[in-house]
Formats: C-alpha cells, sequence, structure tokens
C-alpha cells in the first residue's frame, strides 16, 4: 500500500451562502479547528498527504488559512463553478503528474475517517479503476443515486436527472471517490454537462468508466462520516459527531469521564490514563494533560499543561501558559495565566496568577492578585518556594518574594520580599478600648434628637 503514490483534491470553490457568514463555509471550524483541515488531516493518515485544494473565485482567505495547514496543499482556482468534475480538473496540473491513486474529497465533509479513504485505495490496488463511497441516509432526496446492475455499480444519476424508480434507491453517493491516478485524465475529459443543472458531473465518470469496461464499485461508508455541512444547523451536529468520537476515544485509552457527554474537547487536547473529568470542563485548543490528574467540575481550559497528580478546579480557568507541575493545585475560582505553579503549590481560592512563578509548595492564600499589567505593559511575580501569601494580599509586579517569604493578609507588596522574611503591606490593627460603646451611645442619642425635632 504504501508503494503507492496518493493525490488528494479537495474540493473547496462553494460559496456556502446558506452559512449565513463572513467567513468561507470550509474555514468554519469542528472542535476548533478548520473543516477543511479535519479532511486534510483525514487524507493524510490515510497516505494522501499530496493534497490540492481547489477554492473559488476570490478564495484568498482559504488559501491564506491553507498555508497553515498540515499538510499545506497545493491551492488551485476554479474561476467559474461550473461542477464537480470541472472543479476536479482545475487540479489538472497535479492530476497530470501521475499519482497512482487520486482521491476526491469536499472541503464541507469533515468527518470523514482514515480507515474508509485507505479502504477505497485498497480497492484501487486490487484493480479498481473508480471507488465510489456510498452510504444510505435517512432521507435519500438530493443525494446523487448509485444505480447497479447485476451487482455491479455503472451509474450515479443525480436528483435532478433520476427517475421515479431510479429515486427510490436508498443507497447514496457520499461525495468521495478515489480514482485509479491512470484512467483519471481520460474518464474526466469525457465528462459533459447534458444534464438538469447543465453542470459538469463528477459523479458521470462511473457512467463513462463502466461502459468502457473498466471495474467500478462502491464501498459503504455511515452516513455520520460523509455527513456535508452547509448551514450551522449541520456544523453543530458535525462537532457532535465528532465529540463523542473522541470522548469515546479517550476513555478507551484510559481517561475517566464520569458525565462524558458534558466535556469538550479540542482537536489537539492530549490527556494521558487515569485522569479524571469530572462533568462539564471545556477544553479549549493546547491542552496537555498528564495521567492521573484530576480535572474536576465546570473548568474551562485553554493552552495549559497540567502535570500528574494535579488537581483543578472545581471552576477553575487556566489560559494560555498555565504550566502546573506534579501535584501543583488550582482551585475553585481561581484564574491562571502564563504562570508556572510548581510542585505541590497550591492556589486554592478566588486567586489571579497571571504571568508568574509560583514556587514549589508555596501556598498561595486566598483572594490574592497578581497585579500584573499597567494598562500598558506587563510585569512579572516571582514568588519563591514555600513561601506563604495570606489572603487578600496584592502582589504588584515586578516583584518578587524570596524562598520561605512570608506575607500578612490583606498586603499590598510592592517591593521585593526576601528569603524567609515577613512583609507587612497594610495599616496595623489599633484597639481603642471602650471606644465602640461610646460611639453607639452617641449615634442613638444623635438619632432620638432627630425624630423628635420631627
Ligand atoms: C454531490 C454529488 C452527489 C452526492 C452529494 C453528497 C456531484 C455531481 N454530486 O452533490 O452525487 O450525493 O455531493 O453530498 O458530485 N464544488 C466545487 N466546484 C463546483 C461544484 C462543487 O468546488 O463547481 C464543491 C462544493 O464546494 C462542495 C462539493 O464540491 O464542497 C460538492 O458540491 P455540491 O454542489 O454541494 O454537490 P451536491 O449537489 O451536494
Ligand atoms: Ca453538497
Amino acid at each position: 500500500m504504501t508503494e503507492r503514490s496518493c493525490l488528494s483534491i479537495i474540493l473547496a470553490a462553494g460559496e456556502g451562502t446558506r452559512m449565513k457568514s463572513a467567513r468561507p463555509k470550509v474555514l468554519h471550524e469542528i472542535a476548533g479547528l478548520a473543516m477543511v483541515a479535519h479532511v486534510a488531516a483525514a487524507a493524510k493518515a490515510a497516505g494522501g498527504g499530496d493534497v490540492a485544494l481547489v477554492v473559488g473565485h476570490g478564495g484568498d482567505e482559504v488559501r491564506k488559512a491553507a498555508a497553515r495547514l498540515d499538510p499545506a496543499p497545493e491551492i488551485f482556482v476554479q474561476e467559474e463553478r461550473l461542477g464537480t468534475a470541472h472543479a476536479v480538473l482545475a487540479a489538472r496540473a497535479a492530476i497530470a503528474r501521475g499519482h497512482d491513486d487520486i482521491l476526491v474529497m469536499f472541503g464541507d465533509t469533515p468527518l470523514i475517517e482514515a480507515d474508509v479513504l485507505l479502504y477505497a485505495r485498497r480497492k484501487l490496488a486490487g484493480g479498481a479503476a473508480v471507488v465510489v463511497v456510498g452510504f444510505r441516509p435517512q432521507n435519500p432526496a438530493g443525494y446523487g443515486r448509485l444505480i447497479e446492475k447485476d451487482g455491479r455499480l455503472v451509474a450515479i444519476r443525480e436528483h435532478k436527472d433520476a427517475s421515479e424508480a431510479e429515486r427510490k434507491i436508498g443507497f447514496c453517493n457520499g461525495g468521495l471517490m478515489a480514482i485509479g491516478g491512470s484512467h483519471a485524465l481520460a474518464l474526466l475529459d469525457a465528462v459533459g454537462n447534458a444534464n438538469a443543472n447543465q453542470e459538469f458531473y463528477l459523479t458521470d465518470i462511473v457512467e463513462i468508466a463502466a461502459a468502457r469496461g473498466l471495474d467500478v464499485v462502491a464501498v459503504e461508508a455511515s452516513a455520520e462520516s460523509v455527513l456535508g455541512i452547509n448551514n450551522r444547523a449541520e456544523l453543530a451536529e458535525a462537532e457532535g459527531i465528532w465529540q463523542r468520537r473522541r470522548r469515546r476515544e479517550a476513555m478507551l485509552a484510559g481517561v475517566t469521564l464520569i458525565a462524558p457527554e458534558t466535556v469538550h474537547f479540542s482537536h489537539d487536547t492530549q490527556i494521558g490514563q487515569d485522569t479524571l473529568v469530572e462533568p462539564n470542563v471545556w477544553f479549549g485548543p493546547d491542552v496537555r494533560i498528564a495521567a492521573g490528574a484530576t480535572i474536576h467540575a465546570f473548568s474551562h481550559i485553554e493552552g495549559a499543561t497540567i502535570a500528574t497528580g494535579s488537581q483543578v478546579g472545581p471552576f477553575a480557568r487556566l489560559r494560555p501558559g498555565a504550566d502546573l507541575h506534579e501535584k501543583a493545585k488550582v482551585g475553585n475560582f481561581c484564574e491562571v495565566k502564563k504562570a508556572t505553579v510548581e510542585k505541590g503549590a497550591k492556589v486554592n481560592h478566588l486567586t489571579y496568577i497571571g504571568d508568574a512563578r509560583v514556587g514549589e509548595g508555596a501556598n498561595i492564600g486566598a483572594g490574592t492578585v497578581t497585579c500584573n499589567y499597567d494598562g500598558y505593559s506587563k510585569f512579572h511575580t516571582d514568588i519563591g518556594a514555600g513561601s506563604f501569601v495570606g489572603s487578600n494580599s496584592s502582589l504588584v509586579a515586578p516583584v518578587s518574594l524570596g524562598d520561605g517569604a512570608y506575607v500578612a493578609s490583606g498586603s499590598v507588596i510592592t517591593e521585593d520580599v526576601e528569603a524567609d522574611a515577613l512583609a507587612f503591606g497594610r495599616a496595623r490593627q489599633k484597639q481603642i478600648p471602650g471606644k465602640a460603646r461610646e460611639l453607639r451611645e452617641r449615634f442613638a442619642a444623635a438619632a432620638a434628637a432627630k425624630k423628635k425635632a420631627g
């Protein structure tokens, strides 16, 4: 298999008007990754990492986004939208390079899985000239029907062009095709546009190939995996399917999800074995969690690294650059951004730690805030190992606490504190014996006089 070269052509010239969006359809995201990137990733996983992307006139935004894709595709422009065969032929120069296999995919069909593509390629390796990925939708209206004769695929009839009898067929074209590279150009060039839409249909190559005595086969995929996205409701449906798949994969890999349907993964979330994720947790992009961590309920986590034995939440927010070392704790209503919380350190309640280091074993009291921003620039706070910050303290950066420093509750710390020193950054308490009673009597007398005066 590996010795067969493969070109993947992804069609993305459609306008996607039903998305009602300023953003091109294929750049809408599933699990934080553009649909077209999901398609390219599946292609790559199936050995079709040589990607040609066909964009429409004015597809600058798609082109720009495509440059960042993995794999980065070669871009072709379909100036006029004359049909799917015409779109494939926009990549003629790539096809002419003579790959063994050609996969044709749609940029708006993001749930396609590599194993379906690999299966189709295997059919090509076995001698098929064209492989169609079919499926059985609940409602076949609108899809191309797979016409079989004597158990052989002989044509695909688009819904608009199909007869009453043909419309009764439930086996439909999922839109994906694998074409033998040596046949591709000859078949595509033979496609005409004598149909209801006057479009050059890619699907017509089936009838052309069959008439030429070439081997044409259909393989079946699940309706989910060929779901095409046309509007935001379908986008959300695809997101749901993707999330279900990912949660299952995580659980089978040893992650405990107590209420899986309430946990949201990003396309790149990494999460280790025996990590426990409680209900209602959101993972944004770029999160890495080691084995044996605990993510308590209602936590919102992005761009964070979480080491073994760490505890996060409930109701914690970890923002990009949060780096929790082994057995660190970030508790309820805490926000951590661009900060390292070293081994065993605790940031447990109602705290903001930004642009900082919290040294090993340090304890940060409730309501502590690193004042990292003066409205113009960000500054660093360094908290030494084993130090203790009393509740409701403000650490005004740039500032550092030495190892073992102790900050009195309610302090505003503007100057560095040396190791093992105690720092007060607040007025000392004063006590006046009997003064409370005296005040009460005075206030009561004043109120009574006022009432009497009426
Ligand atoms: C297509 C198939 C149909 C199949 C269905 C599955 C054809 C002729 N029909 O129909 O058999 O059941 O998908 O969803 O292939 N595109 C271009 N340039 C064009 C035309 C289309 O890039 O000139 C792209 C679109 O952006 C889209 C894809 O090709 O991503 C499919 O085109 P679309 O018009 O949606 O085809 P369907 O009518 O859905
Ligand atoms: Ca479509």
